[in-house]
C-alpha cells in the first residue's frame, strides 16, 4: 500500500489535462455486453475501477485489450452470466452488468455489492427496475439471481417486456441499469424521474449509436422502444467532470492559477459557481476552464443535489477549501447523508468542522498543518490531498488505493502544476 507525501505551501499554476470519466466508462463497458462483437471505447482512464470492470467482463467470457487509452472489448465470446463476489465487493459499479446480462441472456447472477464506507448504499432500485421489465429476481447466497422467461410464441430476442417505471428517487446507477435492459425489451418502456447526469446521457447516446431507439435523451423522461438486437460500435468517453473540478479546487486552495484542459465546461456549471462564490475568478475558453485565485477563499454555503446541482462527489474537496476560508461555511449533503469521513481527518490537520446529521459547519482557519491522515473513500482521499497542498509542512495520506480508483496519475498531474507530491511505498 503506497502513501502520498504532500509538502504544502506551493501555489499551483499551469495546465492539466483531464482524463476520461470513470463514471461514464464503467456503464459503457457494461453496455458492450448487449451486442456480441468488437467494441472500441476511446479515452478510457486507467484506474483501479476500470481494471476491475475489465476483470468482471473477462469473468463473463469477454476478451479485453488496451491499445493506449483505447479499450477493445470483444463480447462475442461471453458465456457466463455470473459476476462474482470477489470482484463486485471491490467495486459496487460492477452491478451495472445486471441489466445487460439479463437482456442478452435472459438470466444473470450478480453478487450484491455490500456496504460502502459511508453507509448502506442499497441496490433495491436496480432490482425493482428489472422486476418491472418482467424478470424474476431472488437473493440467493448473497447474489442477485435474475431470470426472465420468453413467452413460447415470442420471436423477439430478449425475454424482457416494456414497462412504465417511475424512480421514487433519482438514481444514476439504477437508471443506467434499467435503460440497458430496456433497450432490448419487447415494446415500449417509459422511465420517469430518470437520472440526467452527463454519464447517463452518454450511455443513452452510446446505446442509440448501437441501434437502440430512445427518446428524451438528457431529460428525466426516457421512452425506449425495444429492438431485437444491437450492433457493436465505437465511443469516446466524456471528460471526467469530477477530476476537472478537483484540479480547479487545487488551484483555489493553493491561491494559484490553474487551467483545466480538454474538459466539458458545460458539465462543470455547479462546481464553477461554487468556486466563484468563494471568490475565485473563472473563465471558459472552448474546452478549457481557467481558475485564478483572488486570495484567500471566502466562506460559502453549499448543498449537494442531483445533476445539474452541485455533485456529492465534489463535497469533500470543497470542504477542504472551506477549511481555510474566511468565515463559516455550511455544507449539506442531500444525496449521501453520512458522507463525512473526511471531516475528522481534516480536523487532524487543524480544520474546525462540526458535523450535525447531514450538515457540516466549517469555521475557516488561517492555516492548516500537515499531519499523517487516512481516508476511507475516493473523494475523501482527494480532499485530504488538497488540504495537504495548502497546509504547512508534510501531510502523509495513506491508503491511496482509494485515489487510484478514480484519479489517473494524480501525483504526476499535481507535480506538473508545481506541487511537491511524492508517491512512496508504505
Ligand atoms: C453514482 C456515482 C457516484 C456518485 C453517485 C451520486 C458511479 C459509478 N458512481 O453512484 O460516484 O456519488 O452516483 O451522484 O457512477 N439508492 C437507493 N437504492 C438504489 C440505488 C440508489 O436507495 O437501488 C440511493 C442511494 O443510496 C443514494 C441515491 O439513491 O442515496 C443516489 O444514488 P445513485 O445515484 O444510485 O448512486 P450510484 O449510481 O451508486
Amino acid at each position: 500500500m503506497d502513501s502520498l507525501i504532500v509538502r504544502g505551501g506551493r501555489s499551483l499554476s499551469g495546465t492539466v489535462e483531464v482524463s476520461g470519466a470513470k463514471n461514464a466508462a464503467l456503464p459503457l463497458m457494461a453496455a458492450t455486453l448487449l451486442a456480441p462483437g468488437q467494441h472500441v471505447l476511446r479515452r478510457v482512464p486507467r484506474l483501479a475501477d476500470t481494471h476491475t470492470m475489465v476483470r468482471v467482463l473477462e469473468a463473463l467470457g469477454a476478451r479485453v485489450r488496451w491499445e493506449g487509452p483505447a479499450m477493445h472489448i470483444d463480447t462475442s465470446t461471453c458465456s457466463s452470466v455470473e459476476a462474482p463476489y470477489e470482484l463486485v465487493k471491490t467495486m459496487r459499479a460492477s452491478v451495472y452488468v445486471l441489466g445487460p446480462l439479463l437482456a442478452r441472456f435472459g438470466r444473470a447472477r450478480v453478487s450484491l455489492p455490500g456496504g460502502c464506507a459511508w453507509g448502506p448504499r442499497p441496490v433495491d432500485l436496480h432490482i425493482k427496475g428489472m422486476e418491472a421489465l418482467g424478470a424474476r429476481v431472488d437473493i440467493d447466497e448473497g447474489y442477485i439471481v435474475a431470470s426472465a422467461t420468453k413467452p413460447r410464441d415470442s420471436e423477439f430476442g430478449s425475454s424482457l417486456r416494456g414497462t412504465r417505471y417511475t424512480f421514487p428517487i433519482s438514481s444514476v446507477g439504477a437508471t443506467g441499469n434499467l435503460l440497458m435492459a430496456a433497450v432490448l425489451a419487447k415494446g415500449l418502456t417509459v422511465i420517469e424521474n430518470a437520472a440526467i447526469e452527463p454519464e447517463i446521457t452518454q450511455l443513452a447516446q452510446y446505446l442509440v449509436a448501437m441501434g437502440a431507439i430512445i427518446e428524451g435523451v438528457g431529460t428525466t423522461r426516457l421512452e425506449v422502444e425495444g429492438v431485437p438486437e444491437l450492433s457493436p460500435t465505437e465511443v469516446e468517453v466524456i471528460p471526467d467532470r469530477i477530476e476537472a473540478a478537483t484540479y480547479l479546487v487545487a488551484g483555489a486552495i493553493t491561491l494559484g492559477d490553474v487551467t483545466v484542459a480538454n474538459c466539458r465546461p458545460a458539465h462543470l456549471g455547479a462546481s464553477m459557481a461554487a468556486l466563484e462564490a468563494t471568490g475565485a475568478r473563472i473563465t471558459i475558453e472552448g474546452m478549457s476552464v481557467h481558475l485564478q485565485s483572488s486570495g484567500r477563499p471566502h466562506a460559502a454555503d453549499l448543498t449537494t443535489h442531483v445533476y445539474p446541482g452541485f455533485p456529492t462527489d465534489m463535497q469533500a474537496q470543497m470542504m477542504a477549501l472551506a477549511s481555510i476560508a474566511t468565515g463559516t461555511s455550511t455544507i449539506t449533503d442531500t444525496i449521501y447523508h453520512d458522507r463525512f469521513n473526511h471531516a475528522p481527518e481534516l480536523t487532524r490537520m487543524g480544520a474546525d468542522i462540526r458535523v450535525e446529521a447531514n450538515v457540516a459547519i466549517v469555521h475557516g482557519r488561517d492555516r492548516l498543518k500537515g499531519a499523517p491522515v487516512m481516508a476511507t473513500d475516493l473523494r475523501a482521499s482527494a480532499a485530504l490531498v488538497l488540504a495537504g497542498l495548502a497546509a504547512d509542512g508534510e501531510t502523509r495520506v495513506s491508503r491511496i488505493y482509494h485515489l487510484d480508483r478514480g484519479y489517473e496519475r494524480l501525483a504526476d498531474k499535481l507535480v506538473m502544476l508545481g506541487a511537491d507530491v511524492e508517491r512512496r511505498p508504505e
